[in-house]
């Protein structure tokens, strides 16, 4: 990706012969922010000198550490062959902190990258989901899209969106780390008044956690047909009492 692109650019500067001894490098975001409890991937790649390529096998071992210690709730995602050291780490609970990327193929090959550390920060509370609506007034009869994105801090679970009141379907997409929901539905008089609001609810196993977007009023204006038979509904009213 971006960050590896400018690694290797940065070692053709540095070598100017197709980047021919690199360095013990990892490139990773500086710091990460997940949900106390949760989970949270760190993308990373690495590079090692040229007289360490050979010793790069399938079988070399990735840890995660943070002070000496390895962290044994990591789950590895990358290809060690293909330079990836990106991992997910589980049940995140101390604020702070730098983790770094070890390997250890067995042979001359060890390294801590422990230049190049990510900081884990963490929240407490999710960010509450933000609701988008409507820029028109709604008219009766014609389709009302209402849309809630909720921020996703552990790939492997996104939140759940969910709207009170229901009233309509709802679709949800996941786009980079944000899950938006979209609420559809054909406005009706009897939806005129509600509240709408909508909740991301995010699994974390030492107990879930729920947050609510600010409340919207829907306001519904009547067709004009609906007018017109009403006046229509009325006057035939008042013509019934004049007649008796
Ligand atoms: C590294 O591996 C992860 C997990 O498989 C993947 O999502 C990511 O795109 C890979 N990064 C690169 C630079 O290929
Ligand atoms: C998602 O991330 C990619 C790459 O970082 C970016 O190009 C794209 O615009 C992002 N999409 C959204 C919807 O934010
Ligand atoms: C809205 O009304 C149209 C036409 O009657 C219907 O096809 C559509 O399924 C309705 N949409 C919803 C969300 O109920
Ligand atoms: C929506 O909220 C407003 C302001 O809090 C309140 O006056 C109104 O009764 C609520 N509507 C419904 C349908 O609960
Ligand atoms: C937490 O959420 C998951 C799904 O997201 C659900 O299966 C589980 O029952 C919930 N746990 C509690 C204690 O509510």
């Amino acid at each position: 990706m971006t960050g590896s692109w400018r690694l290797f650019l940065l070692c053709c500067l540095l070598q100017g012969d197709g980047c021919s001894s690199a360095i013990f490098e990892a490139v990773l975001p500086d710091e990460v922010t997940t949900l106390s409890g949760s989970c949270v991937t760190v993308p990373c790649s690495f590079t090692v000198p040229d007289k360490y390529k050979a010793n790069l096998h399938p079988g070399c071992k990735p840890t995660w550490k943070k002070d000496q210690i390895t962290i044994s709730t990591t789950t590895f995602r990358g290809k060690l062959t293909a330079y990836n050291c990106t991992a997910t780490l589980n049940n995140v609970l101390e604020d702070n902190v730098k983790n770094y990327f070890r390997i250890d193929c067995g042979n001359p090959l060890k390294y801590d990258f422990s230049k190049y550390p990510v900081t884990i920060q963490i929240k407490g509370l999710p960010d509450a989901p933000r609701l988008t609506t409507p820029k028109e007034p709604v008219v009766e009869g014609t389709p009302v899209e209402l849309g809630c994105s909720a921020p996703s801090y552990c790939d492997t679970h996104p939140p759940t969106v969910t709207w009170t009141p229901t009233l309509g379907l709802s679709t949800q997409l996941q786009q980079n780390d944000t899950v938006t929901s979209t609420l559809t539905f054909n406005a009706s008089h009897l939806h005129h008044g509600n509240n709408v609001s909508c909740t991301a609810a995010y699994y974390i196993p030492s107990g879930n956690k729920t947050v609510t977007s600010t409340r919207y009023q829907l306001s519904i204006s009547c067709e004009t047909m609906y007018y017109l038979f009403n006046e229509k509904y009325i006057l035939s009213f008042v013509f019934f009492f004049i007649l008796i």
